[in-house]
């Protein structure tokens, strides 16, 4: 086998360095932010589990299920999957360590990388990056607006504006298989093509997601859940747009949206950018009441959400806006000959400990390159020290937005420099 002289990352899969890395950080900590602030605990889960897992929790006849795992065997021979989404993760989690033998509703977050081996495209990844909630072991309308208001925040939080909140219900046991019945009976009344009419009888509710014109137009009339409710299920429903309400988050009401996972169930909902093109999605969830016993765990409820990280990047990039801050530090020192290096060293290491951040230029660049590279940092003061500065005990403050430069007492500095970023 030849090898290659260079390499190239996975296609499909986005790298983030600095200084974009930044705006992934701050749109990362942002979302995960408006889940602590109502009470959602971190966990920390594997980035792969046993493929049964995901085929039984996300459901076989999804495409994320049948079309879209990283799936292999281990070295013993076991099938994992490189986890698809993050809901069936936590649910295992949850049953597994016995959670939902305690305080309830079991309330948690995460962040991290997922897998779906799909065709690239502007905002659709092959590893993607989301924040995800779960509320687990309660069924109250209030906690599914919470669910929902925490999204809500979490995008406004970051400065987002141009989204819309979609919800449904996808209602309950007890009247969806009617529901299911209906939808059938008029779909194989249409003259559909043999694989639409396949997925009519697999999975009625995803022609109703079909794209083309041509079935759009022949399922214009189709019946909607959210007409054929159960009592519980629609006092359920209209209890969450009540909350909503309450809280000033703004819905519109989508009785044909279809999520891309099996496991929903009453309260849906996407967050909907238009400045993305097709790839619209910024977020989604729902709940999910019947998945912990489709685990083999006790049959408790569950909601939650996932938001799509990499794409409410591109959500601020199409309005202009930036979250993150690219500044690497707030000070840049600048050394002139090796002794002024060895004292920067020095002050560097006394700054840090006061929680400036500081960084150096290295490799005995001359002051020009050494300028440019304190520039390039985004840092908003420039320590300039040369042999003639050491020799009077005093360091140059420049401060890199205006350009002026003071001298200050090299036995000051610390607190001088703590005083001018604090005046900031
Ligand atoms: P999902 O709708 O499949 O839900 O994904 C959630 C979000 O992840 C999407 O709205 C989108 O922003 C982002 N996303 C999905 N696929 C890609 C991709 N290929 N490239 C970039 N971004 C993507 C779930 O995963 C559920 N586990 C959410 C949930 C939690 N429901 C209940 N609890």
């Amino acid at each position: 086998m030849s090898t290659p002289s260079t390499f190239s990352g996975p296609k499909g899969i986005p790298d983030y360095a600095p200084p974009s890395s930044a705006e992934f950080v701050a749109v990362r900590d942002g979302l995960t932010r408006a889940a602590r602030l109502a009470g959602y605990g971190h966990i920390e889960l594997p980035i792969f589990e046993d493929t049964g897992l995901f085929a039984r929790g996300v459901g076989e006849s999804t495409d994320v299920v049948s079309k879209e795992m990283y799936t292999f065997a281990d070295r013993g021979g076991r099938s994992v999957t490189l986890r698809p989404e993050g809901t069936a993760g936590v649910m295992r989690a949850v049953i597994e360590h016995g959670l939902d033998r305690g305080v309830l509703p079991v309330k948690v977050t995460y962040a991290g990388p997922f897998f779906r081996y799909e065709r690239p495209q502007a905002g659709r990844y092959r590893q993607l990056q989301q924040v995800g909630v779960e509320a687990i072991g309660i069924d109250d309308p209030a906690l599914d607006a919470e669910v929902i208001a925490v999204a809500d925040a979490g995008f406004r939080g970051l400065g987002l504006t141009g989204f819309r909140l979609e919800i449904t219900s996808l209602g309950d046991d007890t009247c969806r298989p009617q529901y299911r019945e209906l939808l059938q009976e008029f779909l194989f009344e249409l003259d559909l093509d043999p694989e639409t009419r396949k997925r009519a009888e697999l999975n009625p509710l995803r022609v109703l997601d079909d794209k083309r014109p041509e079935v759009r137009a022949l399922t214009a009339d189709a019946p909607l859940m959210i007409d054929h409710l159960s009592e519980t299920a629609k006092a359920h429903f209209d209890e969450v747009l009540g909350h909503l309400d309450a809280m000033n988050v703004p819905y519109v009401i989508n009785p044909r949206m279809v999520r891309g996972l099996d496991y929903y169930t009453k309260t849906t909902f996407e967050f909907v950018h238009d400045g993305l093109g097709a790839q619209s999605g910024i977020g989604g969830g729902g709940r999910y009441d019947g998945l912990m016993a489709q685990l083999g765990g006790q049959p408790l409820s569950g909601i939650g959400f996932g938001l799509g990280v990499d794409r409410t990047i591109l959500a601020l990039a199409a309005e202009g806006k930036s979250a993150g801050n690219p500044a690497r530090c707030d000070v840049f020192g600048v050394p002139l000959g090796d002794a002024a290096k060895s004292k920067l060293v020095a002050i560097a290491a006394q700054l840090r400990a006061e929680g400036i951040s500081v960084d150096l230029a290295y490799g005995g660049r001359g002051v020009k390159g050494a300028m440019k590279a304190a520039d390039r940092s985004g840092a908003t003061i420039a320590l300039v020290l040369g042999e003639r500065d050491i020799a009077d005990g005093t360091i140059g403050v420049k401060d890199l937005s205006t350009g002026v430069q003071h001298q200050v007492s090299l036995d000051q500095i610390v607190t001088n420099v703590g005083d001018l970023l604090a005046d900031r």
